[in-house]
């Protein structure tokens, strides 16, 4: 079953996985948060995501019963999101592990998922998409790119938002029939990782080898310099 969702559109918000906390905590679901601006934009491990006009801001608010499979999430909206940018603007969008969209190996889109436990599960499956943005922070302009400096055009923000939903929506049949095996064989079709020599930074330690492939649970595997395989769960990785 697709889910039927319902867009909400905002001029600004302090983060629109915020305002899918606040819904959810209304027993809401199937809900698209949009937001023009951020003003307290966030990403993994506690990052700031520069969020000012001209970029897309999404949340998806999902009922999910098994909030340990919200990495299939992740890895379906990196897809949605990198097939939308080959299709609206012909440029080759790749997906790097474990979060985010490349265009011509910088960045333009970066996912959070986060999960609320209770009566009800709940996934909110945060996407923030550069668009029209010209110019970032200091801190990130040099691995930051956006559709419009890839491609010297606009592009309507509320467009992107449907198309990715669209894209996501032929996608969720996988997640909720639980053939994630289909969503991992789709997600290597469009990875950027494998088949590169990556540099893993982990909470345990940092790891340099050969991304071969991610197994069923969407972890990254590395064959390290002494043939050994290491098992990557969660982290940064950076190509080398
Ligand atoms: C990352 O690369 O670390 C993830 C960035 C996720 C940013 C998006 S923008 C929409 C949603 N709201 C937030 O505060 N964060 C996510």
């Amino acid at each position: 079953m697709k889910p039927d969702f319902k867009f909400c559109y905002f001029n600004v918000l302090s983060s629109t996985n915020d305002k899918a906390k606040e819904f959810a905590k209304e027993g809401k679901s199937n809900i698209v948060i949009v937001a023009g601006r951020q003003e307290k934009g966030r990403g993994r491990f506690g990052r700031e995501w520069s969020s000012s006009f001209g970029g897309l801001y999404m949340t998806i608010l999902l009922h999910a019963e098994d909030i340990d499979k919200s990495r299939y999430l992740t890895f379906i909206a990196t897809v949605s999101v990198a097939k939308v940018i080959c299709s609206i603007a012909g440029l080759d969008a790749k997906v790097k592990w474990p979060n985010d969209v490349l265009i011509n190996h910088k960045k333009a889109c970066g996912i959070l998922t986060e999960t609320i436990s209770g009566n009800k599960n709940y996934a909110l499956v945060g996407i923030g998409l550069n668009v029209n943005q010209k110019k970032f922070p200091k801190s990130v302009m040099r691995n930051s790119t956006s559709l419009n400096m890839e491609s010297n055009k606009n592009y309507g923000i509320k467009k992107i938002s449907k198309l990715i939903i669209m894209e996501f929506n032929n996608l969720y049949p996988y997640y909720n029939k639980r053939n994630y095996g289909k969503i991992i064989e789709i997600w290597r079709e469009y990875s950027h990782t494998l088949g590169k020599t990556v540099k893993a930074k982990t909470l345990t330690g940092t790891y340099t080898g050969k991304a071969v492939d991610v197994d069923e649970e969407c972890n990254l595997i590395l064959r390290l310099n002494d043939g050994t395989m290491k098992k990557i769960v969660e982290g940064d990785i950076f190509i080398v």
